[in-house]
């Protein structure tokens, strides 16, 4: 990118140096001067609506005719203030230039526009959310009136507990009309679902969607609301924020790992326990920068639900019986020690490094195997041409090319898609190759479709599209493709930087291996890994998906055989029997199996011991992002009662002879002396923080809003391997089906029935029902009506949806969404009857 000219300005006294075209308000900010803004937000361009930001300006004066500067007796520049202030959000910094934000008149315009902005505010500020961490409390403190000079009949009575959906509240009086959030859900994440209605004193927010205010990102307009009258149905009058105390912590619902500030309260109606209240985000810019979507916002009452396991159970005639802790674990290690060998600890990215690394100990010092629980693969071939350091999605723009395949990225990872789509919107080129239409290719230049099952072959197919022209081995057997993966192509090959998303859309285990090699090929042949914003990157179902597999996790490819197969089985954070009811039998019938989850599964059910664990929330540990940055949250409700997996597992080992580390601290850094990725990582690390912009979360709450800043830490990188890996040809076998059989194939959606979002009463007219999805062809075919209750058989089990009809779906398979109740996690043919 070129470097822009740098200007030299003053402000209230104090040079500053910035890039030409930097706005007054941000210069003033990189020197500690705060200028109050209410419309203004530094994630967005300013409208200068409201006036607040009202400063002095002064210009060199030229001399016309030399085009020098004139100057004063002194030798020093002259300057020529206007006759009128100017907003300091609007106005771009000029060399020379003079701004006073302190003198007599500019100060007396910011109060007369408080005054205004009051003249309809209702003050209630005792009674508001916003109360204590509200922007124009503030300025009014600092800057507005005493007195008001307006009757107070004459203020504006508007409605003042208007939802405007589900999650999120207008209290009409207290709007100030400053646009933000209707700028944020337009310009920012591009779901316009509320606008403003009336003018003058009477304009008012309205959502104009079915359901009301349909969005992911709803949840971000609170905080950048300058005063009360937006807020979540979550927290409102919940808590005052002066009563609440943070903790840092990290997203655990998906790969992204968005930075978040738990807020918590001691509180009388829960018996003195220590509360969450509500969720934040917290900045990184390299991350989520200061957003989040609303699952994450939300989707945590389950760590405080009143279904958790709270102690030990095991199986006695049958039944699940509590007992104590030492018993519990010395029966656990007893079993785990006679398997040996024969003892498998199978766990999900549900958990952190620390757990996976302690599990991994554990069946290795028995001379077992550990694996992971999940549908999709390639986690090997991320953590060789994966993103490295220093790789920033927020870096992409022109030259730059973002693949996505398979993945349906705002359904699986809200912030990542945000990303991906400001990315587009600086100018990279953006691909999206997908069956079916997705929300991310409004913003693509090149869509590819092709048939679900031909995933990899796609992308091979762009490999032999550029072969011709280029030096390396062709794809056996793969044709070129039509003229979109032409043009893919070559776009790919003439890419300065290419990032990767691959996805499991449509597909399972196997599949997306398939997938992932040949997006590790794509890299390879053209030369995009191992370099700064480039690589590959997996849109995993959980969080820590990565983390495990550059622990060495591997998933199995028969889950039934090892339940047979292996003597004891640790399951720690999955439900494979929920997943797939067809393993129940198998798991029923195995061994010794210890399930280790916060709640009483269904496979919990199943198992011959039951410990209870603990939530992100309650206790420390790190993930690992699909980006393969190492990320550290921490405790915040203190449970001594409980104990995190890491130490279960510590103490389980300790019991079986096997020495494991019960510390976090100890743990990680066995793990990075182990782990060549993790290697001169540690916790120190991964704490540290440098200045970010826009800086917020200082007293200014009316800059960047109540996101807090990160004074945490911002995560830190894994490294790659020094040897790039060579290019191998994935195995694909296409999927050839008869016109009259109908695919159903799996594709995620971000509410699903999962405990996680179920267990927040305010998301549940979020989640629908389950449902598949045909295209109208292939119902007319079939004599079904659009709303038709089916069945079908999905496995062992008889599953009942209702059938959404939908010409966005490929005719010949049916969309059946993941974690809705209709156990799918792989490609199955289906035949539907009505109920
Ligand atoms: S609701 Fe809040 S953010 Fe939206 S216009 Fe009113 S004051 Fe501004
Ligand atoms: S995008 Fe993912 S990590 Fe970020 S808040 Fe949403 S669910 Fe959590
Ligand atoms: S006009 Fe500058 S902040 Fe609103």
């Amino acid at each position: 990118m070129p470097m822009k000219n740098m200007v030299s300005l003053t402000i209230d006294g104090k040079q500053v140096t910035v890039p030409e075209g930097t706005l007054i308000v941000n210069a003033a900010k990189q020197i500690g001067i705060d200028i109050p803004v209410f419309c203004y937000h530094p994630k967005m361009e300013p409208v200068g609506m409201c006036r607040q930001c009202l400063v002095e300006v002064g210009r060199p004066v030229i001399d016309r005719a030399t085009g020098q500067a004139v100057l004063e007796a002194d030798g020093s520049p002259k300057i020529q203030f206007g006759s009128k202030l100017e907003t300091a959000c609007s106005t771009p910094v000029s060399d020379g230039m003079v701004v006073i934000g302190t003198s007599p008149k500019a100060v007396a315009g910011r109060k007369d526009i408080l005054e205004f902005l009051l003249t309809s505010h209702p003050l209630d500020c005792p009674i508001c959310d916003k109360g204590g961490e509200c922007p124009l409390q503030n300025l009014t403190m600092r800057h507005g009136p005493g007195q008001s000079r307006f009757v107070y009949d004459e203020k504006m009575h508007l409605a003042k507990k208007l939802p405007l959906g589900e999650l999120i509240y207008l209290d009409r009086e207290r709007c100030i009309q400053c646009g933000r959030c209707v700028r944020f859900q337009d310009i920012i994440v591009n779901d316009p679902v509320i606008a403003f209605t009336n003018r003058g004193r009477g304009m008012e927010i309205f959502s104009c969607s079915e359901p009301g205010f349909d969005s992911y990102f709803s949840g971000n307009t609170t905080d950048i609301c300058p005063v009360g009258a937006l807020t979540t149905a979550d927290f409102r009058f919940e808590a005052r924020p002066w009563e609440l105390c943070t903790t840092a912590s990290i997203c655990p619902h998906c790969p992204v790992g968005c930075n978040l500030s738990v807020n918590l309260r001691r509180e009388a109606r829960a018996n003195g326990e220590v509360v969450i209240k509500r969720i934040m985000p917290r900045q990184n810019e390299s991350v989520n920068e200061i957003w989040i979507c609303d699952k994450g916002r939300f989707a945590y009452h389950y760590t405080q639900s009143k279904e958790r396991l709270t102690q030990p159970l095991v199986r006695r005639d049958g039944e699940l019986v509590a007992i104590g802790w030492d018993e519990a674990l010395s029966y656990v290690a007893e079993n785990f020690v006679h398997a040996g060998k024969n003892f498998l600890a199978l766990a999900s990215g549900r958990l952190s490094n620390e757990d996976l690394f302690n599990l991994s100990e554990l069946a290795n010092g028995l001379g077992g195997k550990s694996a992971l629980y999940t549908h999709m693969a390639g986690g090997d071939l991320v953590a060789q041409v994966g993103v490295g350091k220093a790789t920033n999605l927020s870096d992409l723009g022109k030259g730059s090319v973002i693949l996505v395949v398979a993945s349906d990225l705002k359904e699986e990872a809200p912030i990542w898609w945000l990303r991906v789509k400001q990315a587009a919107e600086r100018g990279a080129t953006l691909i999206v190759a997908n069956p079916r239409h997705t929300k991310l290719e409004r913003y693509a230049n090149q869509v590819v479709r092709y048939p679900y099952g031909s995933e990899a072959t796609i992308v091979l197919a762009m490999i032999n599209t550029m072969s011709a022209k280029q030096n390396f081995p062709k794809a056996p057997k793969f044709q070129q493709g039509g003229e979109a993966v032409k043009t893919a192509a070559e776009a790919i090959s003439a890419a300065e930087n290419l990032i990767v998303f691959y996805g499991s859309e449509g597909i399972g285990l196997e599949a997306s291996q398939a997938l992932a090699q040949a997006c590790a090929n794509l890299l390879l042949a053209t030369d995009h890994v191992h370099k700064v914003n480039n690589g590959l990157i997996a849109v995993w179902p959980r969080a820590n998906d990565q983390g495990a597999w550059e622990i060495g996790y591997r998933p199995l490819s028969n889950l039934k055989e090892a339940f047979q197969q292996y003597e004891a089985v640790y399951v720690a954070g999955a439900n494979p029997a929920g997943d797939d009811p067809s393993l129940v039998e198998a798991i029923r019938n195995a061994g010794f199996v210890v399930v280790q989850d916060l709640f009483l599964t269904e496979t919990a059910n199943l198992a011959d011991v039951v410990l209870p664990a603990q939530p992100f929330t309650e206790r420390e540990g790190t993930f690992t992002t699909g980006e393969r940055r190492v990320q550290r949250f921490y405790p915040g409700v203190v449970r001594p009662e409980y104990k995190p997996d890491y130490a279960i597992t510590a103490a389980i080992s300790k019991l079986a002879g096997v020495n494991v580390e019960a510390a976090p601290l100890r743990i990680f850094n066995h793990l990075t002396a182990k782990v060549p990725a993790f290697n001169g990582i540690n916790y120190r690390l991964l704490a540290q923080v440098s200045e970010q912009w826009p800086i917020i979360g200082r007293s200014d709450l009316y800059y960047g809003g109540t996101s807090y800043a990160n004074a945490q830490g911002l995560g830190v990188h894994l490294s790659l391997p020094a040897q790039t890996p060579s290019l191998a040809w994935p195995q694909v076998s296409e999927l050839n089906l008869p016109e009259s059989m109908l695919l159903a194939v799996p594709v995620t959606i971000l509410y699903d029935r999962g405990r996680t979002v179920i267990s927040n009463g305010l998301l549940h007219q979020r989640i629908p029902s389950p449902y598949i999805e045909l295209h109208p062809t292939d119902a007319q075919r079939l004599g079904f009506n659009d709303g038709a209750q089916l069945q079908f058989t999905m496995g062992d089990v008889l599953a009942k949806a209702k059938l959404h009809v939908s010409d966005q779906v490929p005719s010949g398979v049916a969309l059946v969404p993941r974690s809705l109740g209709i156990p799918i996690n792989s490609p199955t043919i289906i035949e539907l009857t009505v109920v």
